[in-house]
Formats: C-alpha cells, sequence, structure tokens
C-alpha cells in the first residue's frame, strides 16, 4: 500500500489549528480611509458605501478619538475642498483640507501615524490626476505640484505620504522636494502598482473625482498586466520609495505576491471602494456573512504577502478583533 499523509491530522481540534495557522490579521496592520470635507458641519453619508461618510473637521477628530480606544492606528486622508481650480491648488495650500486635517488630528493624538493620498484628482475640475494640457495629461509639470502637495502635507505633520497620481518621476521629485525642505523622515509609500481599476467607481462619488472627460488609462495600469507591475515596483524603489502599494486588493493578490517575493520593503494593498461595496450590498441582503467573509479576505491579504492592509472595513475589523481576544 502506498503510504499516504494524513493532512487533516493538524485540523482536528480549534486549538491545533490555531497552533499551526500561518498567517493573523492585527489591529496593528490595518489603515482606515477616511474623507474629510472642507466646511462640512458633522458628516455626510456616502450612498454607495454603506458605514462610510465624509467627515467635517471636529466630527473627523471625534471619529478617529473613538476609534484609537479599539486600537486604531492609522489613517489615509482624502480630502475634499470647497474649490477647484485648473492648477489644483488646493491640493497644495499651507490651510488646505487635508493639511488642517492632519493638524488636527496631530494635536489631539500625536501617536496616530497619519498619511495622506497625494494626488490632483480631487482638486481640479476635470478629475483628472495630472496636469491637463490640449486635452493631455501631461507628466513633467504634475510633478512640482505633487512634490508641492507632499511637503505641504509633511509641514502640516503627515508621518507618511503616498502619491496615487501614477506619474513617472514622482516618488524622485516628492523625496528631493521633501528632502530639500528638512523632511528627511517623512516616509513615501508608493501607489507603484495602480490599476485602471471600475473597481474605483464609489470612491469617485465619495471624493467627487471621476474624470470629466476620457478616462485614467493613459496613466493608471492595464489589468492584463503582470510583469509591467515589476517595472513600475523596481523604478519607485530605485526613485527612493519607501514601501510600495498594489491597488486594487482582491483581484490583484497575484501582484501582491510576487512583490512580496521581488522586493524586501513593506508590501502595502489597498482594498479598495468597490470591493467594499460589493461586500455591503451583498451582506444587506443577508446572501452572505460580513464578517466571516471580511475577515477571510484580511487573511487572504495577509497570505498573498501584504503587511499593510488599507481598508474600508477597518472599523468593523478592529471591533471584531476585540470580540475574538
Ligand atoms: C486618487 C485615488 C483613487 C483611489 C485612491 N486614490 C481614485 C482613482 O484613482 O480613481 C481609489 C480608492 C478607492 O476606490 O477606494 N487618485
Ligand atoms: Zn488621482
Amino acid at each position: 500500500m502506498i503510504p499516504f499523509r494524513r493532512h487533516r491530522r493538524l485540523r482536528r481540534t480549534p486549538y491545533l489549528r490555531d497552533l499551526v495557522r500561518e498567517h493573523r490579521v492585527h489591529a496593528d496592520d490595518l489603515v482606515y480611509p477616511m474623507f474629510v470635507e472642507e466646511g462640512l458641519q458633522g458628516t455626510s453619508p456616502i450612498q454607495s458605501m454603506p458605514g462610510v461618510a465624509r467627515y467635517g473637521l471636529d466630527a473627523l477628530r471625534r471619529e478617529i478619538a473613538s476609534l484609537s480606544e479599539i486600537g486604531l492606528k492609522s489613517v489615509i486622508l482624502f480630502g475634499i475642498p470647497r474649490e477647484k481650480d485648473e492648477r489644483s491648488s488646493s491640493a497644495y495650500h499651507e490651510h488646505g483640507v487635508v493639511q488642517e486635517a492632519i493638524r488636527a488630528i496631530k494635536a489631539e493624538n500625536p501617536d496616530l501615524v497619519v498619511m495622506t493620498d497625494v494626488c490632483l484628482c480631487e482638486y481640479n475640475p476635470l478629475g483628472q490626476c495630472g496636469l491637463v494640457q490640449d486635452g493631455k495629461i501631461v507628466n513633467d509639470p504634475t510633478l512640482e505640484l505633487l512634490a508641492k502637495t507632499a511637503v505641504s502635507h509633511a509641514q502640516a505633520g503627515a508621518d507618511i505620504v503616498a502619491p496615487s497620481d501614477m506619474m513617472d518621476g514622482r516618488v524622485a521629485a516628492i523625496r528631493a522636494a521633501l528632502d530639500a525642505n528638512g523632511y528627511e523622515d517623512v516616509i513615501i509609500l508608493s501607489y507603484a502598482v495602480k490599476y485602471a481599476s471600475s473597481f474605483y467607481g464609489p470612491f469617485r462619488e465619495a471624493a467627487d473625482s471621476a474624470p470629466q472627460f476620457g478616462d485614467r488609462k493613459s496613466y493608471q495600469m492595464d489589468p492584463a498586466n503582470g510583469r509591467e507591475a515589476m517595472r513600475e515596483a523596481r523604478s519607485d524603489l530605485e526613485e527612493g520609495a519607501d514601501m510600495l502599494m498594489v491597488k486594487p486588493a482582491l483581484a490583484y493578490m497575484d501582484v501582491t505576491a510576487r512583490l512580496r517575493e521581488a522586493f524586501d520593503v513593506p508590501i502595502a494593498t489597498y482594498n479598495v471602494s468597490g470591493e467594499y461595496s460589493m461586500v455591503k450590498a451583498a451582506a444587506q441582503r443577508g446572501w452572505i456573512d460580513e464578517r466571516a467573509i471580511v475577515m477571510e479576505m484580511m487573511t487572504s491579504f495577509k497570505r498573498a504577502g501584504a503587511d499593510l492592509i488599507l481598508t474600508y472595513h477597518a472599523p468593523d475589523v478592529l471591533r471584531w478583533l476585540r470580540e475574538d481576544e
């Protein structure tokens, strides 16, 4: 008889399974994306993302205070400015909405890791991530504006800046500008591998940043490409990125795994708006078990190789982790 292996031996009891489990989701790994709207009093719910809202400054502070009590250690901020213009000037204004939010958070909660999304799409009427000239998204002239944005976030106290625009050379431009202004300790988390994805739909409602012409395929990556992800990641590291991100998360776990194998920096994955909304919609109908599904997704991101997980599920996950203790 051929001796066969009894894999089920290690799965027999809950304690045995605990003992041999390879990956765990921990509160420390989670980053909560939050939307802060200039001039808003209180909060304003986002229809397509149940449970997620835009926050006014005070409401944001209160929400962060209560989430840090259940273990939240990091947020990433997105701004909705009162005014948009062609040069996206509210993105890098000293008293812009994100800059003020960073100051407010840091004043109360200096230990919280504050990340900011560095991009122009929320700040110009065309909703493009770069500067537009003659109907084209121009690369090099955009770099200066991104660098100014990152420096203004650093000035306000951001720990980590995360460029999501997908212009070439932006990590180098941001690193140089940060260093020139004395912010050599500010970390760059590059959205190195960001796909032109339909999973961002609900976010564009939340951030009021949908492109007003065309799409983002001339700068965000083609979902069909995996090898290209390695080129993007490598050049961002060469330009000085401290950490790399893959976005979206669910449909791109193979890419996360490839980056994990190839590079030794921390890898983040962004569990984006559309992924969140699909889970919420099905859960609201009672078609899926939300808690089990979300925890399975989070565990799988870890297994694929993500160190950090940016997710709108963060508050729920933090609560569930506490309940399990
Ligand atoms: C801005 C930005 C986007 C997201 C993060 N930063 C939208 C986009 O590029 O279209 C998407 C986040 C989400 O869908 O949750 N460039
Ligand atoms: Zn953008």
